[in-house]
Formats: structure tokens, sequence, C-alpha cells
């Protein structure tokens, strides 16, 4: 195998491992709900940042990767998803800070909470602010972005609480991007 394939092949297992990932997640909203309350163990906290290949997801969908113990959730927004949390009105947000660790002093503007200034890319923790439950996304609940089915909190497509009892919009985790395909979280 040449140096080529074999770095392909590599480029494939995570891939593999990112979407097996977010089968799991989901899985997890029934089994693992209560992320907030689990204590990452010491070795998992000493991988204080992880690198993310972006390179195979399709726009309109989003990866899992785990993250410090917790799920992140990667999406890579359609443009009807960046123009709905584009046109939403600060006053129609419970929460209106942007809950992000790269911009904390902002407001909830979708601009403030997304990766790249076209609004592509939203990575987020993916664990319900009420009580910790994975909520489910790719469009879920009445606000077409995450639904949390343990209290019934709608997160709009920016990830923003919406209706129901969490309180505060998805945090945003520090994260960077290192090039064009490649997410550096933490
Ligand atoms: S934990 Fe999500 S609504 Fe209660």
């Amino acid at each position: 195998m040449s140096h080529a394939e074999d770095h392909e092949g590599t480029r494939r297992d995570f891939l593999y491992y990112a979407t097996a990932g977010a089968g799991a997640v989901t899985a997890g909203a029934a089994v693992w709900p209560l992320v907030n309350q689990m204590n990452p163990s010491a070795d998992v906290q000493a991988l204080s940042s992880i690198i993310v290949d972006i390179s195979g997801v399709e726009v309109g969908t989003q990866i899992s990767v785990m993250f410090l113990g917790k799920p992140v959730f990667i999406r890579r927004r359609s443009e009807e998803e960046i123009t709905e949390a584009r046109a939403v009105a600060m006053a129609d947000l419970p929460d209106t800070s942007s809950r992000n660790a790269n911009n904390e002093a902002a407001d909830a503007e979708d601009a403030n909470r997304s990766m790249d200034e076209a609004g592509e890319w939203l990575v987020m923790m993916g664990v319900c602010t009420h009580l910790g439950c994975v909520p489910l996304g790719d469009g879920a609940g009445e606000f077409n972005g995450w639904f949390c089915p343990c209290h019934g909190s709608h997160y709009d497509t920016s990830g923003r609480i919406r209706k129901g009892p969490a309180p505060e919009n998805l945090p945003v985790p520090v994260a960077e991007f290192l090039d064009a395909t490649t997410i550096k979280l933490g």
C-alpha cells in the first residue's frame, strides 16, 4: 500500500468512526440521559484538544464527535438553515447571550455563534442546557434545529433555545479552523 492510500484509509476510518459516533449519540438520548452528571475520566480530561476532519461532511448534515467525555455536534448548514437562523429577531430569543466560548461577550446573533463568516459551520456541545440529555438533530423540533425529547426543549438552526424548559443556548466550545477541512476543538 502506498503512503497516499494509507493516508486515505486512515481518513476514511476516522469518518466511519465519526458517523458511528453520531448513531451512538442518537441512541444515547435514551440510555445515556445525564451527560452533565458524568465526570470524564482522567485520561479523557488529559485530552484537552482534538482535531476533527470535516472534509466528508455534506451540506445539510452533521457529525458528532466526543470531546472531554461529551458529544459535540459539527453541522454544515444549508443556505436555508443559515437564512432561517439569521432572520430571527433578538426579542424572540429566551437567551440573548452567544454562549460561545470564542466570543463570550457577544449577543446571540447567529453570526456570533457560527464558525465562519458565511455561517456554514456550526459547532456546539450536544448537551441540553436543561438537565443534560443529548438533543436530536437534523432539523428536529418546531424550529427545524434540535429537539430534546427528555422534557421538550426546542432549539433553532443556530442551536438557540426557543421553547421548552432549557434556559440557555447550546454552548459553543473553544474551536478553530486549522485549514478549510480541519477543526480543532479545545
Ligand atoms: S434535559 Fe433537555 S429538556 Fe430536559
